[in-house]
């Protein structure tokens, strides 16, 4: 295999000639070219960058001397082209498994603002980043793809290394790992790492690289090819874990938007009682506060909750009557932040949703996995009518990105928009992964 990188600062790939790259490059595993891009300026071109078109701070670099390059050094048809960017598609292990089967990999390092946009439609076969977070040049991005891509050669880890069991080979994380001393500082190594049993090992590691996968990339576990064996390990963290993170739902009715933007208090509707309470009961919410101060409003949800809870409805349909003993009646949404402290001893962070982007935005990954961690209770608020207020939107700690579907259309109901949200907070995460299930 060869691996060609284009650079303007070729003295930066030092590191590729130490540790197992390095042994790998002088075993000669790999052919590793580092070639400097002023190589291909020439008298005619000069100059590697130029300004930008249309206007803005910066400068691009110049497609000529690349184009030189790339036709100068491509040895085979299907060499895979790379250009390093933040704009790409994120590399990940599965990239770099399959980039370490091509003839030759050629990678341009970017500079300054990035390279001309026809660099990448004429000539590029992939446009990498190495994850979200912009770096000073295309170097370092190259070189850890490199490495990851050299790594995985036939001979390249010796005896004692192994790229077989290790984190994303099975679309996991790794389990955590221990040498001696047993004993260290008071920390141990776990005991069943210490007796020789291989089968009791095994599972003890499975067990830890679903969990961590669990706890720290959850979204992984879609992918992943999971046995039933594997299924069983993680209903019992998912059990586990419900016990110690505490959430409960509000359906705000007062204050809201209308239409008009004036504030007012929203009629509650049947299919919303129930279908929130049956979802807060599927995702094993601790509660479901609806928050209604009208006092016949509040009239009016008795009768349908009581009808469910204690007359014919309940001995109808137990399932029913099960999820709607999870709804509490409120007047504000300090009824229920003061009702969630009395019963923990914490207030709870609030939670906002809206169909529409604003500030204090997060994702539904990182908002799984503060709350998965969290000691701390959370309250997630919905709102009826055009949305909660902007006075509430301030007040809540995080705001969950709206949901978007197939395009810019996203007005959902308040019902749904509840299932989807606590199906991406606490559900399986994935299409596939529950079908197994
Ligand atoms: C300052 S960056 C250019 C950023 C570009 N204007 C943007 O916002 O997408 C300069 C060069 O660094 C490299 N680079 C920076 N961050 C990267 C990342 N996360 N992954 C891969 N390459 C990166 C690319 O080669 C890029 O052309």
């Amino acid at each position: 295999m060869r691996i060609d990188i284009l650079t303007l600062f070729p003295e930066m790939f030092a590191p590729l000639q130490q540790s197992i790259v390095g042994r790998a490059v002088k075993n000669q595993l790999i052919d590793l070219n580092v070639k400097n891009i002023r190589d291909y300026t020439g008298p005619k071109h000069g100059l590697t960058d130029d300004k930008l078109y249309g206007g803005g701070a910066g400068m691009v670099m110049k497609p000529e001397p690349l184009f030189e390059a790339i036709a100068d050094l491509r040895q085979t048809e299907n060499a895979r082209v790379i250009i390093t960017s933040p704009a790409g598609r994120v590399f990940d292990q599965q990239a770099a498994q399959e980039l370490s089967k091509a003839e030759q990999v050629i990678f341009i390092c970017g500079h300054y603002e990035g390279i001309d946009q026809r660099v990448e439609d004429q000539l590029a076969t992939d446009v990498f980043s190495i994850g979200d977070f912009v770096l000073t040049g295309g170097e370092l991005p190259a070189m850890v793809m490199a490495d990851s891509i050299i790594r995985l050669l036939p001979g390249a880890l010796g005896h004692d290394e192994s790229s077989e069991e290790e984190s994303f080979s099975e679309g996991l994380l790794e389990y955590p790992q221990y040498t001696r001393p047993p004993e260290f500082a008071g920390l141990t190594v776990p005991e069943v790492l210490q007796g020789g049993n291989h089968e009791e090992i095994r599972r003890w590691r499975r067990e830890q690289s679903l969990r961590r996968t669990y706890e720290r990339r959850p979204e992984l576990l879609a992918k992943a090819p999971l046995t039933q064996e594997d299924l069983r390990i993680l209903d019992s963290i998912k059990a586990e874990k419900a016990g110690h993170s505490r959430v409960w739902v509000a359906l705000v009715h007062y204050p809201v938007y209308n239409k008009k933007h004036e504030v007012i208090n929203t009629s509650v509707t049947n299919l919303d009682i129930h279908d929130i309470a049956r979802a807060a009961t599927t995702f094993g919410l601790d509660g479901y506060y609806l928050v209604q101060p009208a006092a016949a409003q509040k009239e009016l949800i008795g009768s349908l909750v009581k009808h469910w809870e204690y007359g014919f409805g309940a001995r109808y349909n137990p399932d029913r009557h099960e999820a709607l003993g999870h709804i509490q009646l409120c007047d504000s949404v300090e009824q229920a932040i003061a009702d969630i402290e009395r019963q923990t001893g914490q207030k709870p962070l609030l939670v906002a949703t809206s169909a529409q982007a604003g500030p204090k935005m997060v994702d539904y990954p990182e908002m799984r996995r503060q709350i998965a961690e969290s000691d701390r209770p959370y309250l997630l608020l919905f709102g009826t009518g055009w949305g909660l207020t902007d006075e509430m939107m301030a007040r809540a700690d995080h705001v969950l990105r709206p949901i978007y579907g197939a395009g810019a259309y996203n007005h959902l109901s308040v019902r749904s928009a509840v299932s989807i949200i606590l199906d991406r907070l606490f559900g399986e995460g994935g299409a596939k992964f529950s079908q197994k299930i």
